[in-house]
């Protein structure tokens, strides 16, 4: 127990229990995947491995999430330890921040302050944000840009929403500023703030409108700049370059904004730019998002699955967008997207296209999205003559189909644009699919050091079912260990993982302060795991627990039984070997009482 009292030391006990306490693991969970009641509880796909059918679990009543498909499993600290990768502290004083609890600053670990840095950069951001927010709303200076925005039809509501901002002309504007707050031009320059070196540093953006751009929640970790006014040998937008604050893979622009209406529409539309996602905004399509110009990776798909699996791409089609998307489509395939790919005219971008069709013109384009695939041969069959060159472009799409549904109606799309049979269409992909990388075979880190009774299953013997059962019942009823111990005593489990968690849960309801969310903390993995699956699982079909207990009572009475007699028997086997006459005597008597 190392850990947890290294724990201690640093946050009192108390408030992680009142962080707990303030926190609904259903609405945490919530915001990165999508759940759906069933029951008692919600259910959804799980975050941490790659699933087709929800096996995802939370409990409200227990406040306790487990994946019976990969094994992962615990409390609201946890999961949010999983998803964003952070330690125990700084999850807990990520989910302190949202409930707004205090936290005292106390002596700290280094993981403590790596997520203090973090912090710090995302302060500072956040600070620089308001500044040049400020600037925009009330300077002369950035009187022309604030005109400039209302020209493209920005109001001011979508402007303090996305909180766009204007960086001054001047070299230091910002940086004198932000030394004012206390920030040196060493750490200013980390953040990607300014640019140059110790010696001479100035502010990177100059003249530019400024998008902030967000993590998912809320905290500002880069921005992107546009130019305005007359600007040779520039480029047109200036980002934040990668730093050890910012992964430009794992962002993306708009998904704070857009997250609740990517849950209630069921699709995300990802857009190139910046403009085009404000403008979405402003009209109401509010389930929009950027990807900032790159190629989508597989890291900001899973950051869309938590939301949505289906997604829309609406880039313009002349860019050179779409074609250097494509590879980025076929990742988010697939990592499980489905994709649909919106038709818009040549040359036109979303912000131009919905400022000239308005939001009647913008969803009869979504209702006339393409698929992927239909998208890919439409584009092939305009470029490409032979068949064989076309099949080839589409076939990785066809082999990442997940559903059959999907696959069939795939296979018929294509048998019939290219007038093949669908037994020609088949043979590629039969051919494609033996040559095909296998893309998921390797495993989860997290299912790795699950344990053998976690990987097993069901239980083979009567007596692992036994030691299950009257666990598993145990750690839903507490009142039932009295019982329970004083007929088994406290040393009747036989799995190690069995027993740490009896000695444990028991440890806990003997001193009168069993909570099962709270008793998460201290076990570390597998048990951990174990026990919310202990805890999740139905009692399916236990109409009378009781009976049911002294059922699995019996059978672990009966197998301690045949254990002590074969014990016997074969010290009775020695004793007779050694002629000792009274040692056979004794053990006779023995396996009489037994
Ligand atoms: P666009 O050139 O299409 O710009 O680049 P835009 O967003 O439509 O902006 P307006 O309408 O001209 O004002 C699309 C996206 O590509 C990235 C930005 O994220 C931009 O929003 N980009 C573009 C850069 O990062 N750098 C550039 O120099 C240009
Ligand atoms: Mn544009």
């Amino acid at each position: 127990m190392l850990f947890r009292v290294k724990l201690l030391g640093l946050i009192p006990p108390e408030i992680i229990e009142d962080v707990r306490i303030q926190t609904d693991i259903v609405g945490l969970v919530s915001e990165y995947v999508r759940l759906e009641k069933r029951g008692k509880n919600y259910t959804g796909n799980c975050p941490f491995h790659q699933e087709r059918d929800p096996s995802f679990s939370v409990s409200p009543e227990k406040q306790i999430f487990y994946c019976f498909g990969c094994q992962t499993g615990g409390n609201a600290i946890k999961f949010l330890m999983l998803a964003e990768s952070l330690t125990f502290v700084e999850s807990v004083r990520r989910l302190a921040d949202r409930a707004g609890i205090y936290i005292p600053d106390v002596e700290s670990g280094a993981d403590n302050k790596r997520a203090a840095r973090e912090e710090k950069a995302w302060k500072a951001n956040a600070q620089a944000r308001d500044f040049y927010h400020d600037y925009l709303l009330n300077s002369p200076e950035a009187s022309g840009a604030r005109e400039y925005l209302k020209g493209r039809g920005l109001s001011e509501e979508i402007i303090k929403s996305f909180k766009i901002g204007y960086a001054p002309a001047s070299w230091d504007s910002l940086a004198v500023y932000m030394r004012g707050l206390g920030y040196s031009p060493g750490e200013l320059i980390d953040y990607g703030l300014l640019t140059g070196d110790s010696s001479r540093s100035f502010d990177r953006f100059r003249k530019r409108i400024v998008f902030p751009v967000t993590n998912p929640q809320g905290r500002v970790v880069a921005f992107g700049g546009r130019v305005f006014g007359p600007a040779e040998n520039q480029p047109k937008y200036l980002n934040t370059p990668e730093t050890q604050f910012f992964n430009k893979s794992r962002i993306l622009f708009g998904l704070e904004q857009a997250r609740k209406a990517i849950k209630e529409a069921g699709y995300a539309v990802i857009m190139e730019g910046y403009m085009d996602v404000v403008t979405a905004h402003q009209f109401d399509v509010r389930n929009a998002l950027a990807s900032m110009g790159t190629s989508l990776t597989a890291d900001q798909g899973k950051l869309l699955l938590r939301y949505s699996r289906d997604v829309y791409i609406a880039y313009d089609a002349d860019s050179a967008g779409i074609k250097a998307a494509s590879r980025g489509l076929d990742i988010l395939q697939q990592i499980g997207c489905r994709l649909k790919v919106i038709s818009m005219p040549k040359g036109t971008d979303p912000d131009e296209f919905l400022r000239e069709k308005g939001l009647d013109g913008w969803h009869r384009a979504v209702a006339g999205a393409r698929s992927l695939l239909e998208y890919k041969l439409d584009v092939a069959l305009s470029s490409k003559k032979d068949v064989s060159d076309i099949i080839e472009e589409v076939l990785p799409n066809l082999a990442e189909m997940k559903s059959s549904i999907e696959f069939e109606d795939g296979v018929k799309t294509v048998a019939s644009r290219l007038s093949l049979s669908w037994e020609a269409v088949w043979g590629e992909i039969r051919r494609y699919k033996e040559h095909m990388p296998k893309i998921w075979a390797k495993p989860d880190k997290i299912t790795k050091n699950t344990h053998n009774i976690l990987k097993s299953g069901k239980p083979k013997d009567a007596l692992s079912r036994a030691e299950l059962g009257i666990l598993k019942i145990l750690v839903e009823n507490p009142e039932k260990l009295s019982n329970i111990r004083s007929v088994l005593g406290d040393d009747f489990l036989q799995e190690p993982l069995c027993c740490e968690i009896y000695r444990v849960v028991s440890g806990h309801m003997d001193s009168g302060e069993y909570n099962p969310a709270r008793l998460l903390d201290q076990l570390e993995e597998p048990a951990a795991g174990f026990l919310s699956r202990l805890l999740m699982e139905k009692n399916e079909g236990i109409q009378d627990p009781d009976r049911v207990v002294n059922d699995y009572i019996n059978v672990i009475k009966k197998n301690r039984q045949a254990r002590k007699r074969m014990i016997l028997m074969q010290e009775l086997a020695t004793a007779e070997k050694n002629n000792d006459i009274d040692q056979v005597n004794m053990i006779l008597k023995q396996l009489q009482e037994v």
